[in-house]
This record gives structure tokens, sequence and C-alpha cells, in this order.
């Protein structure tokens, strides 16, 4: 084959295998069922990750416990992204002492996008002596053999050699749901936008083959899964990688003409890699949904090349009139940041306007957090806090106001809804749109697509009745 495959040789994961199946032996002469809690921080990437640790855990023998007491092995994934998040795993490894000292052969992993960073590592190393292995997410596959090193020798494990990434094909997984699940077309990033800690604890983009990619979606499908979310740092960029002349668009059409009654999503998009054939290939396939997570991140074109995001207000305003001009009726969900290094207050109206400009769906909203080691953390930063806060807040009025009036332009109209859960004793779905819908009904519907009268709205979601 002409292209570089990035994959971890088979027989290096054929011997994870086998300590897997090691493993399994020595924990049946137990007695009993050891259990397992995989607790997930961050995004989605993180969510399908820990299905593979899940994945693992249950090939070992494992159950699954949601009770850090009585677990025997507590996993915790965790996110770099902001330091808020950081601090909530500091928080909750902290509190694990108390279980560790009731049951001194419990074993805590930490591991994901937080672990791979050194600093945080020699922090766990110094000052967290209970957490026993520790391993960045280029080592996820390599789970098994920490597992058995601390099972048969105690000692503690570290492993975050720094590394642009591989794939690793065919570990074991076990999805969380029935109805909707995770499918990786990639990893990594290139984009090295200044504010963010991604591309250095998750390496470099690397696409999965077309071939694996069709597999696996071909086999959710037939496993009844109805709503498959292809996810990537950035899913336009699939495929640069490889040289195939397959690209992002390519395998939209691929998946879409799988037979079944299925609907595809994906994010995120970058708008730097996001043009007319991705629109247009959205609009003609019919399995797609018509739905588009594009951040902005911000409305300065001042502020955007500082974020090195490659592109400028004009040309992200231009993006969504193309797709709108494809699809009239998409929703548009995007990420923003409050308060950049160096970002004015004019700056900053010129992001209020932009989404005022375009009404976006919903929005995700953070206030930047300095991530050390990214260019931006040594920008100069003299907005105080209290500054920030008050604009993120004005933000958050501006887009509830937006999200409202748009959700209650749905009252009257019916929807198709894919019934995909409950909360408490309602029904709960998503449009084909993506937005979350509540209704009463019976159970056995889950996993069904409904029309659906909508009847009442709030910011967040829709609420209506079984036609
Ligand atoms: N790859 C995706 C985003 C991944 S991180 C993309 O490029 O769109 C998800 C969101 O977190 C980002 O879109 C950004 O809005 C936010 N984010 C990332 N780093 C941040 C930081 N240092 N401070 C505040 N928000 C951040
Ligand atoms: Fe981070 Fe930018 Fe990559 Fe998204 S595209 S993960 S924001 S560096
Ligand atoms: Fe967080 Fe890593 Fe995702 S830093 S947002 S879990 S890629």
């Amino acid at each position: 084959m002409s292209y570089i495959r990035k994959e971890i040789p088979p027989e290096l994961l054929a011997r994870q295998r086998e300590i897997m199946a090691d493993i399994r032996e020595h924990l049946s002469s137990l007695g009993r069922t050891p259990l397992a809690m995989v607790d997930t921080y961050g995004c989605q990437q993180n969510e399908a990750d820990s299905e593979k640790l899940r994945g693992m855990l249950a090939e070992m023998g494992y159950g699954f416990t949601t009770k850090e007491s009585e677990a025997d092995v507590i996993v915790l994934n965790t996110c770099a992204v902001r330091e808020h998040a950081e601090q909530r795993v500091y928080g909750n490894v902290g509190a694990l002492t108390h279980t560790k000292k009731a049951n001194p052969n419990q074993i805590i992993v930490l591991c994901g996008c937080m672990a791979q960073q050194e600093s945080v590592a020699k922090r766990i190393k110094e000052s967290y002596r209970h957490v026993d292995i520790v391993f960045g997410p280029h080592a996820l596959w390599r789970f098994p053999e920490f597992l058995q090193k601390v099972l048969r020798e105690g000692g503690r494990v570290f492993e975050i050699t720094p590394s642009d990434g591989a794939i690793a094909e065919g570990l074991p997984q076990k999805r969380d749901g029935s109805v909707k699940a995770w499918l990786s077309i990639m990893y990594g990033c290139n984009n090295f936008c200044t504010y963010c800690i991604v591309p250095y604890v998750r390496g470099r983009e690397r696409s999965r083959t077309p071939e694996d990619i069709l597999a696996e979606a071909k086999a959710l499908v037939a496993a009844g899964y109805k709503d498959i979310t292809l996810l990537g740092q950035n899913v336009n960029s699939y495929g640069k990688d490889l040289n195939l002349g397959v690209d992002f668009s390519d395998i939209l059409s691929m998946i879409n003409q799988i037979d079944g009654d299925f609907v595809i999503r994906f994010m995120t998009s970058h708008p730097k890699d996001a043009g007319e054939k991705l629109f247009s290939t959205m609009a003609r396939c019919d399995k797609v949904a018509k739905q588009l997570h594009l951040p902005f991140q911000s409305g300065s074109s001042r502020v955007l090349s500082a974020m090195n995001r490659r592109y400028t207000r004009e040309e992200y305003l231009a993006l969504i009139d193309l797709a709108r001009s494809y699809m009239p009726d998409i929703v548009l969900t995007s990420d923003v940041i409050v308060g950049f290094p160096g970002e004015t207050e004019e700056e900053f109206e010129e992001t209020m306007t932009l989404v005022d400009r375009v009404k976006f769906d919903a929005l995700f909203t953070f206030i930047y957090s300095r991530r050390p080691g990214t260019p931006a953390a040594s920008m100069p930063d003299p907005f105080t806090r209290e500054d920030k806060q008050k604009r993120f807040d004005r933000l958050i009025a501006l887009q509830t106001e937006i999200s409202e009036k748009k959700h209650a332009s749905y009252i009257g109209k019916t929807e198709r809804v894919l019934i995909d859960g409950t909360e408490g004793s309602t029904l709960t779905g998503r449009t084909d749109g993506g937005r979350l819908v509540r209704l009463s009904g019976d159970e056995s519907l889950i996993g069904s697509f409904r029309n659906v009268k909508i009847t009442g709205s709030n910011t967040w979601a829709l609420s209506g009745e079984l036609i």
C-alpha cells in the first residue's frame, strides 16, 4: 500500500490480549466478580476512550460499579482543556485516599489528556501516592500490561512518553448505550490554536482507514444503533494523512449508503477546512443530520489571528451563509472563548455582533483558561477575571434570548424524533437537527423514530407529543 499506516503492530495488540486472558484467569480465583469503575471527564473522544477502557476491563473479567467504595479498580479518564477540569480531577483523586485506606488493594488509575502532561504526572507521583497507574492517551492500548504489573508486583506505573500518536485497531469496546454510538474516524490535531492543549496531549492528526470506518459503521447499524456520531478534533481534515483521495465528505457519502434507518452526525468541524463539498454532501445525503457544530471562538479577526485559527470573521460569516444556502433550516451550534489574552472590549463586541448575526441554536461559551506550554499562556493578559466574567454574562444573556426564540419557533411543528432514553418518567429524544425533545410515552419506543408535535420549549430543549 502506498500510504504509511500509523497503526500499532497487530502482534503487540495480540500480546495485550494474552495479558487480558491472563488477568481474567488470575481474577477467577477470587471467587467473586471483581468490580471496576471508569469516570470520564472531557469531550466525546474521551467518552469513546472510556468505552475502550471498559471493554478491556470487561474482557479481563471485571464487572462494573458506580460506587468508589466497592470498586477494585478505579479509572479516572481525564481532560486538560481548561484549568477547571483539572481542578475537579485533583479534588476527586484526593478524595480517593479514603477509599484506598478502607481497601488497600484498590488500584487507582489516572489516564487521559491531563495525565499526558509531565507536570501533572510529577505532581501525582509526588503528592498523590495512592495513585497506582498513570498513562496518557498514547498508551491506552497498553492498559492491560500496566494493570498486570501492579496486580503481580505492586508498585506504580507511569507511562507518559511523548508521541505523535498511532492507531490501535480492534480494541474491545463496551458501549454506553444501545441507540447512540460514537465512531472515531481520526485522532489528534495539527492545528495548534494558541490557547489549546489538545495537540500537545493527543498528538498529530491520524485517520483510520475508510475500510475500518465503514466496517465499524456497518456493524453498528447491524447491531441496531440509530444515531452514529463520527468523531475527530477536526473531522474536515480527515484523510489528509492517508493520501488515498478520500476526504471527510466521501466518508459521509459512504456511510450514508449503508442500508437501514439511522442518523449520521459528526463533530467537530474546523471552519478553515469546511466548504462547498461538505455542505453539498450533507444536503444530498438523507441520513446525514442537517446539523453543524462549527466553533468560531471569536468574532474579531485580530483575535482569530492571535488564536491561529486561520480564518477571518468575514470568512466565517460567508461559510455560514454558504451552509444555509444548501440547508436553509440547518441547526447551527458553536464554541466561543471570552477573554482571550488581550481581547479588548471592542473585540468582544465583535463576538456579540457575530452571535447576533448568525443566531446559533446553541452556543458553548468558555472563559479563557491559561494552559501552560501553549503560546497564549505567555501573551500579556491585562483584563481581570471580573472584566471577563461581565463579558461572559452578557454573551450568555444574548444567546439565551436567541435560543429561546429559536426553540419557540418549533412550537406547532412536527419533527421526526429519535427516542433515545428516559429522564425519570419522561422519554427523551433528538430531532434530526439534534435538539433535545422531552415527551411522554412508553419505554418500548426507545430506539425508534417517531413523529412528534412540538408543544413547548425553553432555552435548551423542546417538549412535545407523539402523533
Ligand atoms: N477541536 C475542537 C475543539 C476541542 S476543545 C475545535 O477545534 O473546534 C472544545 C472547546 O474548548 C474549544 O472549541 C474551545 O472553545 C474551548 N477551549 C479550548 N481550549 C480552551 C482554553 N484554553 N480556554 C477556554 N476554552 C478553551
Ligand atoms: Fe484545539 Fe484548535 Fe485543535 Fe480544536 S482545532 S483541538 S481548538 S488546537
Ligand atoms: Fe479534554 Fe482531551 Fe477532549 S483535553 S476536551 S478530553 S481531547
